[in-house]
This record gives C-alpha cells, sequence and structure tokens, in this order.
C-alpha cells in the first residue's frame, strides 16, 4: 500500500506540474472565495484548490471516488461515505500551488488558507502570498492561518520536545510529500511579508474572536468546518 501511495503520489505531482501555466477565468461566482491548499477541509460555495489526489479525483465520476478511497488516507479521518460526498458535493481544482494561483488577475474576494502555507519553502510561499494579491480583486481579503513559531518553541522548554518537533518542523506522512512542513512563521514574520507585498492593515486575529463582521457572515452562512474544530492563529490583510 506504501508503495502504492507513493507511486499515485508521484503522479499526482506530475500531473500538477503538467498543468502549472493554468490560468482559469472563473464564471459566475459572487463573491468568488477560494481555500487553498483545502485538504479536505471545504465548504459549499468555495473554490478549493489543492496539489493532492482528492482534488485531482473530485471531477472523476463516482465509482473512482470509491476506488480511491483507502489509497487517498483519508479513511484515517472519514468513512467511505463521508469521504464521496465531500468530493462530489463541492468544488475542486488540482494544481501544484507552488506553481502559483491557476486563476486570472483580480477575480477574487476572499483569498483564505488555513495550515497550509507552512509546507512551502520560504520563497514559494512569498511567491504564493504575491500570487493572492495578483487574484485579489481590490478591497479583497487574505485570510492565513498558520502553526504559530512561538507556541511551537514554547513547547520545548516545558519539556514537550517531542510534540514540538513531530508536530511543527518534521511533521511527515510516507504517503505523501506534500505534508512535510517546510517553513514556520510567527505574526511578526507573516506581517513583514505581507507588508512588503503591499496589503494593507494587516493584523492578527484571535481563534473564534473575530472583528470582522462581514468574515464572521461569512464563516456563519458558508460554515468553515476548521473553525469549529481547530485552534489556531489568523492573520487578515486587505488589498489597498
Ligand atoms: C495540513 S493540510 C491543511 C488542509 C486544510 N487547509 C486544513 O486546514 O485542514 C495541507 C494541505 O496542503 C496541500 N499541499 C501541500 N503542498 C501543496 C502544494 N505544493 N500545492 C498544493 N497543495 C499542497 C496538501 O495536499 C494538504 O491538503
Amino acid at each position: 500500500m506504501k508503495l502504492l501511495r507513493n507511486i499515485v503520489d508521484s503522479f499526482t505531482q506530475l500531473l500538477g506540474s503538467v498543468k502549472r501555466n493554468r490560468r482559469i477565468r472563473p464564471k459566475g461566482d459572487s463573491p468568488l472565495l477560494v481555500n487553498l491548499g483545502c485538504g479536505l477541509s471545504v465548504c459549499k460555495g468555495w473554490l478549493n484548490i489543492d496539489g493532492s489526489l482528492n482534488a485531482l479525483i473530485a471531477s472523476w465520476p463516482a465509482f473512482m471516488h470509491r476506488l480511491f478511497y483507502r489509497l487517498s488516507g483519508a479513511s484515517q479521518y472519514y468513512s467511505q461515505q463521508e469521504y464521496c460526498d465531500l468530493l462530489q458535493r463541492h468544488r475542486f481544482i488540482h494544481h501544484d500551488l507552488i506553481h502559483g494561483i491557476p486563476l486570472v488577475d483580480g477575480v477574487v474576494d476572499v483569498v483564505y488558507t488555513s495550515h497550509f502555507l507552512e509546507h512551502l519553502y520560504k520563497n514559494d510561499g512569498k511567491r504564493l502570498l504575491q500570487e493572492a494579491y495578483r487574484v485579489l480583486k481590490p478591497g479583497g481579503i487574505v485570510r492565513v492561518c498558520v502553526p504559530d513559531l512561538v507556541y511551537a518553541l514554547a513547547l520545548y522548554p516545558r519539556g514537550e520536545k517531542e510534540k514540538m518537533l513531530l508536530n511543527y518542523f518534521f511533521v511527515e506522512d510516507q504517503g505523501s510529500q506534500y505534508a512535510r512542513h517546510k517553513y514556520m512563521y510567527d505574526f511578526e514574520m507573516l506581517k513583514t511579508i505581507l507588508d512588503e507585498i503591499g496589503f494593507k492593515g494587516v493584523q492578527r486575529c484571535v481563534y473564534r474572536r473575530d472583528k470582522h463582521l462581514i468574515w464572521i457572515v461569512w464563516i456563519t452562512v458558508l460554515r468553515i468546518p476548521y473553525i469549529l474544530r481547530q485552534s489556531g492563529r489568523w492573520l487578515v490583510g486587505n488589498m489597498p
């Protein structure tokens, strides 16, 4: 199974590379809400982009979803029915985000990315945020959630060394090369990058305490499952 997963993973990445220069103009989405590195934490009404096998097969016939269920690794978290429903009821684009965001300029209202940026090397991460700037409309919002480097480092003096190393610095899933963490951020580091790119009003948001009413409306109406079940730090930057 492990060998098969590695082969499928390499094939999935190869396909991502073949499609690297795509720039799609989405039709009829208003507002256009994009979730980068979505995994299976997806919501109705969002355009979910990920480089995984799940995103690749989402548009394939339903029997393929059942076929790939075990291979995808999703069986650790979801029943087969839940997995099939997630793929069939949501909109995915399969894309290796190391090659940028596969959308044309200035069409997106909100870019949301959760626990994904740390899966890119530093320069690739900055390029991705520049890409977010490129695809956002004037007044658009980028929302970035990452594991907090400050929190991770605080585990060490508390004696939680293994937890720090395995959950934050050497995260690994032998079946997917995408699972690795390649960089880490604290708020200041991320703010510096977002400021340099040109985002305005970058600020830190506390988990489940949000001053941005419009965002709360979106999460309430569209129910981002992530916010209900994981803790984290939130950042937001507005386009000028
Ligand atoms: C830890 S998961 C986060 C999933 C979800 N956003 C969440 O918060 O639960 C990281 C996701 O990033 C995706 N990923 C990692 N590197 C990627 C890349 N270069 N291009 C596209 N997706 C990538 C993985 O496939 C995985 O789904």
